[in-house]
């Protein structure tokens, strides 16, 4: 029995780890955030996919049965090989899921004029993992995609309510709708991302339909467990949860509290 693991970058996994407190509050969960190497948003296929196995290994070794990456880079340049190649050697009876799927699952019964914008980094948006997913279970769906490179740097930065965020944020949103102005519906493919919403509305037509992923990937994990009873009852539930951080556990917290409005305690680690 061990906890579940939630994987991001940084800061971002918070968003969807607090929709699995909320939803899934019986169990436990072991958030880790590399912290030191944030961003990944703008490296390379190989070195996204060795941070992550390398973070994968760490949750898998501290009693994992399930480890999530709340992170849409690492589930798009990383999350496929390390399924295929790498859990059945280091422990396959254990589970790596990522956020893309449920994300794209739910985007078709959402748009009403069948234009979907995304933002994510420039790993997740040069992967093309959300164009072909969508065109696979929406072909009809006209998807505009763009990166926002700065938007990472500004949350880890706790720049998230500053004149710079209302700039960068403006700038890529106004790029977004003047390249296609029939957008009804805005995923938010960086878990980072709903930490700058109060940003994000401003510079959005009201009615737009802002998706967040935290609600969707809990939904999403509630029914996995419901269909997989072999992880389930290896999932420990006590309801609690630890942090992790490569960086110094005292700016995680100091950080952390903030986005999440609670005292969050957290330990410093190594992943290599
Ligand atoms: N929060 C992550 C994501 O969802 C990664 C951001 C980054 O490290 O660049 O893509």
């Amino acid at each position: 029995m061990g906890p579940i693991g939630v994987f991001d970058s940084g800061y971002g996994g918070l968003t969807i780890l607090e929709e699995f407190q909320r939803q899934l509050p019986q169990y436990d969960y072991l958030y880790l955030g590399d912290n030191a190497r944030t961003p990944y948003g703008n490296r390379s296929f190989k070195v996204v996919y060795e941070y992550t196995l390398e973070a994968v290994r760490y949750l898998l070794g501290s009693g994992c049965p399930l480890v999530i990456l709340a992170c849409n880079t690492a589930s798009a340049k990383a999350l496929r090989s390390i399924q295929q190649n790498d859990l059945p050697r280091l422990s396959p009876e254990s589970r790596v899921l990522g956020i893309l799927r449920p994300t794209v699952e739910a985007v078709g019964g959402i748009t009403l004029t069948g234009h979907v914008g995304l933002l994510g980094t420039q790993g997740t948006v040069q992967s093309g993992s959300y164009a072909i997913e969508i065109a696979k279970l929406h072909p009809d769906i006209r998807l505009t995609s763009l990166a926002c490179p700065m938007w990472v740097p500004i949350v880890e930065c706790g720049e998230y309510d500053s004149p710079g965020a209302d700039y960068f944020v403006g700038k890529y949103l106004d790029r977004l709708f003047s390249a296609d102005p029939q957008i009804d519906t805005l995923i938010l493919g960086c878990t980072h991302y709903p930490l700058l919403l109060n940003q994000i509305r401003k510079h959005t037509p009201q009615g737009l339909n802002i998706i967040s992923q935290g609600p969707l990937v809990a939904e999403s994990l509630a029914d996995y467990l419901d269909r997989h009873p072999e992880i389930e009852s290896r999932c420990s539930r006590k309801g609690q949860t630890r942090y992790l951080t490569t960086e110094s556990s005292r700016i995680f917290e100091e950080m952390a509290s903030i986005f999440t409005r609670r005292d969050i305690a957290a330990n410093q680690v190594s992943l290599v």
